[in-house]
């Protein structure tokens, strides 16, 4: 009888072991452990044993049945914590999930995108601070101390001789200045302007570009100009430069490019003109030079600084310059 419990005790855990199916297991307790099952029959052949063995082979048949009904119970508890794992396991069969991913603000991109076009004509890029001294924003360039551009409606002052720069031009002033010809450099950065409408915001972004060396013309700003405003939009676009004025350069001149909305034919954006302008150019003025200590006889150069929002509105076709900042993703993703 005693080695017939261990026997069969030996028998359910190894049969136990080899479940691995959970619809297994319902036959293996109807087998041992139900009541018509291999342990009750055991059991109830407790009834032959002599009485002076009966206690002890009783006792060791319950014992043997707990042990093996609490191996059923951890087996079943085994399958039902898989179950629960094998649930929470991603399907490898659904599509992934797409994380939003962030994008370069137009701007950053139109800008990038200016700046490589002059790095590949060998221009070399520098940065320098928004807030800046009166003298480089101004004295500096040859604006004399009653000129409207110093007028406060313009100009954010944060004392009276430092302000937030007005334009990209001070950087001419800047490098010229702590170095000698030539000299072939873009500014791009933050500008500020006490405005705001349609077309303007206070702050802004303008790209300055310049280059100084011995001979340099005219010929050589509309050359470098036209290449960059045709790599910029396309390839056969109409350029046209209009006499203009700005203290720090002689000749100066706008620049407009045909407009790219309607083809110069004319139309609401380019105010039936047919032209667009994007940006103020002409040659360093000869008192420029000579507060650089650089002399005119020697050398001359261009400048131009072109306003990066302008063009990216002309190259996505956005009509109101406030879109830019509002921070709504809906417009900003778009580009
Ligand atoms: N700084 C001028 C402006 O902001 C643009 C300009 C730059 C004009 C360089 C001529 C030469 O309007």
């Amino acid at each position: 009888m005693e080695v017939e419990l261990k026997r069969l005790e030996q028998e359910a855990e190894s049969a136990l072991a080899e479940i691995s199916r959970v619809d297994d297991l319902e036959p293996f307790r109807v087998k041992f452990l139900g009541r018509k099952g291999l342990l009750s029959s055991a059991m109830r052949q407790l009834g032959q044993v002599s009485p002076e063995d009966r206690p002890r082979l009783g006792q060791l048949a319950n014992e043997v049945k707990q042990r093996v009904e609490q191996s059923f119970e951890e087996k079943k508890a085994a399958f039902v914590d898989s179950a629960a794992i094998n649930r929470s396991v991603e399907d490898l069969s659904l599509p992934g999930r797409i994380l939003p991913f962030g994008k370069l603000h137009p701007v950053t991109q139109v800008m990038e995108e200016i700046c490589a076009i002059f790095e590949g004509m060998g221009f070399a890029v520098a940065e320098g601070p928004d807030v800046e001294l009166d003298h480089y924003n101004f004295a500096a360039l040859n604006i004399p101390e009653h000129h409207p551009a110093r007028d406060m409606h313009d100009t954010f002052y944060v004392s009276e001789s430092i302000l937030l720069r007005t334009h990209t031009s001070p950087m001419q002033a800047r490098i010229m200045e702590s170095q000698d010809p030539p000299l072939r450099y873009i500014a791009p950065g933050k500008v500020y302007r006490c405005d705001s409408d349609i077309t303007h915001t206070p702050m802004f972004h303008q790209v300055e570009g310049f280059l100084v060396d011995r001979r340099v013309s005219f010929a050589d700003l509309k050359g470098v100009l036209t290449t960059f405003t045709q790599r910029m939009f396309k390839d056969d676009l109409a350029l046209r430069f209009r006499p203009s004025f700005f203290p720090f350069t002689e000749p100066s001149a706008e620049v407009d490019i045909a407009c790219v909305i309607c083809g110069g034919s004319g139309c609401r954006v380019c105010k039936r003109t047919g032209w667009l302008e994007i940006l103020g150019a002409g040659l360093i003025d000869p008192e420029v030079l000579k507060m650089v200590g650089y002399d005119p006889d020697i050398y001359s150069g261009f400048a131009f600084g072109l306003g990066v929002e302008r063009i990216a509105m002309l190259k996505y076709g956005i009509d109101d310059i406030r879109l830019f900042y509002e921070n709504d993703l809906r417009f900003l993703s778009q580009f």
